[in-house]
């Protein structure tokens, strides 16, 4: 739908510069005796080679063209940059005026694509994918000049409309259901290959029913937790854009955290350090479930009896106003320097099998981020590896 809708507000703006390039072209029939001066105008829009008469009917389409989001590149027959509207100046830089496309979009079907138009005045629509210096995707349309712009017959003017957020996000949605497919699919396979054992050849074997009924039982929790911390993330996600407002008490919120995991936390040198109250605007329960999962990582990725500490106090973070900040600190596996800006991701784990083996699919900082988007506080993730983390929360004072 949305890439029909961009692709509609792109021929529009074809017509647009296409029905000035007709004008353009008739102005040349009808007036074939004007005199044209060759001489380059070069203004800072690189117009060129326009007569006196049309400069301010140009002026005033070029002011359009720079308004519109859109990129606009005209290259003349040697591919030579002629015209670049705002948004291309904006991607690409101030001083390509003259300087060869390749220079800026160095792609051999783009070049090929040109050399077509100026062979058969055709106009032709192509995908154009960069990954450096990330990821953009635009859908470029070719056509040929002369226009308003660059009254060269022998122009080509690129068109190219910017759709990396839409395909970014349709790959995202693509990746998602292929990433939660996957992780509900390995429990459930185990699960009905287990059934299928002790329903089949293992029916009277109470041994192997007493081996894998457990096994079949830890599977399902996964697939619950799995699915709770889905529906918890979506919940979230729609709920964003709101701000909790409740008065609540980070002390009081710290204590319950160390009472959901006590019996794990046993096995841990623990300190909450946390004595006097802190009152911040926020929701009671999303934010158990913030530090629950920042502490759930701590005692999965850090080896027994290791030191797990936490503390609050006055804040330093990118937050508005005063602020608190709440800190939890481990002397656990740590996490790799290069992977700390994935760790919110949805499903990423810096080791899957080490993940899957403590329970983990990769949803808890996830999670965490947008709850604490939604309090329009601050994340900061210290860690290095074989010393431990440090996971900081910011948040408004009250
Ligand atoms: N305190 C930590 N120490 C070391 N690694 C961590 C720590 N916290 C997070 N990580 C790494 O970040 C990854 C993502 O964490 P996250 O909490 O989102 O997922 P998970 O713990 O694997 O699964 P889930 O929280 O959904 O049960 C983890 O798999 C782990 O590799
Ligand atoms: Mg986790």
């Amino acid at each position: 739908m949305e890439l029909l809708f961009y692709s509609l507000a792109g021929i529009i703006v074809i017509v647009v510069i296409a029905v000035s390039r007709k004008s353009i072209v008739a102005g040349m029939e009808a007036r074939s005796d004007i005199k044209r001066e060759n001489k380059p105008s070069d203004t800072e829009e690189g117009i060129e080679d326009i007569t006196n008469e049309n400069i301010e009917k140009t002026n005033e389409q070029v002011k359009i063209i720079n308004q519109i989001d859109d990129l606009i590149l005209i290259v003349d027959k040697f591919k030579n940059i002629k015209f670049f509207n705002s948004s291309a100046k904006k991607k690409f830089g101030e001083n390509n005026l003259n300087k060869h496309v390749a220079t800026l979009l160095r792609v051999p079907d783009l070049l090929q694509n040109i050399d077509l138009v100026l062979l058969k005045k055709e106009t032709i629509t192509m995908d154009l994918e960069l990954s450096s210096p990330s990821f953009q995707f635009f859908k470029v349309h070719l056509f040929s000049g002369p226009t308003s712009y660059v009254n060269d017959p022998d122009s080509v003017v690129l068109f190219l409309k910017d759709l990396t957020d839409i395909i970014k996000a349709q790959r995202f949605k693509s990746d998602f259901v292929a990433n939660v497919s996957h992780e509900l699919k390995t429990p459930l396979v185990s699960i009905k290959g287990f059934l299928e054992t002790i329903s089949g050849h293992a029916k009277d074997d109470l041994e192997a029913q007493k081996k894998f009924i457990p096994i079949m039982l830890e599977q399902a929790d996964r697939m619950e937790s799995l699915i709770k911390d889905l529906l918890s993330l979506s919940r979230i996600e729609l709920e964003e854009h709101i701000q909790p407002q409740d008065k609540v008490n980070l002390k009081e919120i710290l204590s319950n955290v160390e009472d959901i995991h006590q019996k794990n936390l046993k096995s841990f040198e623990f300190k909450n350090n946390v004595k006097d109250d802190f009152f911040i605007k926020g929701d009671h329960e999303k934010l158990i479930e913030v530090f629950s999962n920042i502490i759930d990582n701590s005692i999965k990725y850090s080896e027994k009896n290791k030191k797990i500490e936490v503390n609050c106090g006055q804040g330093n973070g990118k937050v508005i106003g005063d602020s608190y900040t709440v800190s939890i600190k481990d002397n656990g596996i740590g996490i790799p320097t290069e992977q700390l800006p994935r760790i919110t991701e949805r499903f990423f784990r810096v080791d899957a099998a080490k993940s899957k083996k403590v329970g983990g699919t990769g949803l808890g900082m996830a999670i965490v981020k947008h709850i604490v988007n939604q309090h329009r506080g601050d994340l900061e993730i210290k860690s290095e590896t074989q010393r431990g983390t440090e996971i900081k929360v910011h948040f408004s004072k009250f």
